[in-house]
């Protein structure tokens, strides 16, 4: 079993480069399966989700080459793709679920296992349904799996979504550009790797108005194209490097970063004494002192990214005075916490709200990451906690954070990654 090992203590200098959202780039991937023919996607992050995608679109008659020097995908889509996204490769990544739209509108018939909650929720479905029935499809769900049918074009309809979900919101657009008529999608969710599946539906020859509001309209066309197509930057790799940085203390460039899709967070870390300088291709942001703790209320986009909540967590860990942190998206996502007091930091949730004292040092132990984000969080404790961390789990880490590893160690970081007999 794989863990990495951080030694706390050095400021982290230099600069980072990002690649694609991970958020965004699974569901570019999903969306090549609406046209039949060759698609490029570039700007991709090597990750290991992006492995189980492509292995996904494999099965279900796709060829996909992934050139991992270049950063892009080559994917392949047949003029009749299965339409069946099996339990074995849903259940270790629930972002398969975005097959759903594409293969229901493109085949009328979609077959996806139900992925379940996880460490961070419970993740209900109940309004991808709700959407794809109101335009027409039969969806039942049977054995663990969900089955979509429609006889002929799925037709346009006016879907109310009761929360601006990112994935319902991908999935009915996803839906609707094949449809028959117009569907709008009204409390639509504004993330940027919404805009970025928009922008690439839109060269792919969909009519979509209305991108980065909170209403979509969409017109349904007959088919539509390959394309070519650049991911969007991780928004969130970037405010976990930023977070990093004020940690630690540390002076860090990102670079190939879109700093206005991050404004809530660098805002924050500004509360917190850095200072944070825009530059045309990304922002710096540096520390010199112990940062000051800062409330955080996550909320869908434009508000702070709930994906960043761990980090800043940590953050306040070490922060001086204390903060109230407030997570709306996901229940489930204080869970670490737990491993982070194993570290010293003094958190305590009543619900979802978490009061985190902070303390001037951590002290390093043995911490188990349950995600993506909190092992991103626990990684960054590392960094400043006295002594060596030992954090478990890292196959979470590396579903998310693209070559993590020696960005920190060129970033200055104590960290290996090393390999332990199962506990
Ligand atoms: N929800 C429902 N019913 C639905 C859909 C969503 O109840 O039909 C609930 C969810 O349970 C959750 C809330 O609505 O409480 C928001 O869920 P949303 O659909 O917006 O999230 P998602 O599409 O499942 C994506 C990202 C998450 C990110 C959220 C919010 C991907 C693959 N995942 O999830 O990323 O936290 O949006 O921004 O895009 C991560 O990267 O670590 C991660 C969890």
């Amino acid at each position: 079993m794989e863990v990495l090992r951080v030694v706390g203590g050095s400021p982290l200098r230099g600069e980072v480069r990002l690649t694609g959202a991970k958020n965004s780039v699974l569901k570019l991937m999903a969306a090549t399966l609406l046209a039949p023919g060759t698609s490029t996607i570039t700007n991709v992050p090597d990750i290991l989700d992006v492995e189980i995608m492509a292995e996904l679109l494999r099965r279900l008659g796709c060829e996909v080459g992934h050139d991992v020097p270049s950063s892009s995908l080559v994917i392949t889509v047949p003029e009749r793709p299965d339409h069946r996204a099996d339990y074995d490769l849903v259940r270790r990544m629930r972002a398969s679920v975005c097959v759903l739209g594409p293969l229901v509108t493109r085949l009328g018939a979609a077959d996806v296992a139900l992925p379940g909650g996880d460490n961070i929720g419970s993740r209900g479905l109940d309004m991808h349904i709700d959407g794809l029935r109101r335009m027409g499809a039969q969806v039942t769900s049977e054995h663990g799996y969900l089955l979509a049918q429609s006889e002929g074009r799925l037709t346009g309809a006016s879907v109310w979504l009761d929360f601006p979900s990112v994935g319902a919101t991908e999935t009915l657009v996803m839906a609707a550009v094949l449809a028959d008529g117009e569907t709008v999608i009204d409390n639509a969710a504004r993330e940027p790797e919404i805009i970025d599946i928009c922008t690439m539906l839109q060269q792919m020859g969909a009519a979509i108005d209305g991108v980065g509001t909170s209403t979509l309209t969409v017109v349904g066309v007959d088919a539509l194209n390959p394309v070519q197509h650049e991911t969007v930057p991780d928004r969130i790799v970037a405010g976990t490097w930023a977070a990093a940085a004020v940690m630690t203390r540390g002076d860090v460039t990102v670079r190939n970063a879109h700093a206005e899709h991050l404004s809530i967070a660098l805002e924050k870390l500004a509360t917190c004494g850095a200072d944070i300088d825009v530059l045309p291709d990304g922002f710096r942001v540096s520390m010199d002192r112990r940062p000051q703790s800062v409330d955080i209320v996550t909320l869908p986009y434009p508000g702070f990214p709930t994906d960043l909540q761990p980090q800043f967590i940590a953050l306040n860990a070490i922060a001086d005075g204390a903060a109230l942190v407030t997570e709306n998206l996901f229940e489930a996502r204080f869970r670490f916490v737990q491993e982070l007091a194993r570290l010293g930091a003094d958190v305590r949730t009543d619900g979802h709200h978490a009061l985190v004292r902070g303390r001037s040092c951590l002290s390093a132990a043995p911490v188990e990451a349950t995600d993506i984000r909190a092992g991103a969080g626990l990684v960054l404790a590392g960094l400043v906690a006295e002594g060596e961390t030992t954090v478990y789990g890292v196959g979470h880490i590396d579903r998310g954070y693209a070559g993590f590893v020696p960005s920190l160690e060129a970033l200055g970081a104590d960290v290996r990654r090393d390999v332990v007999s199962d506990r």
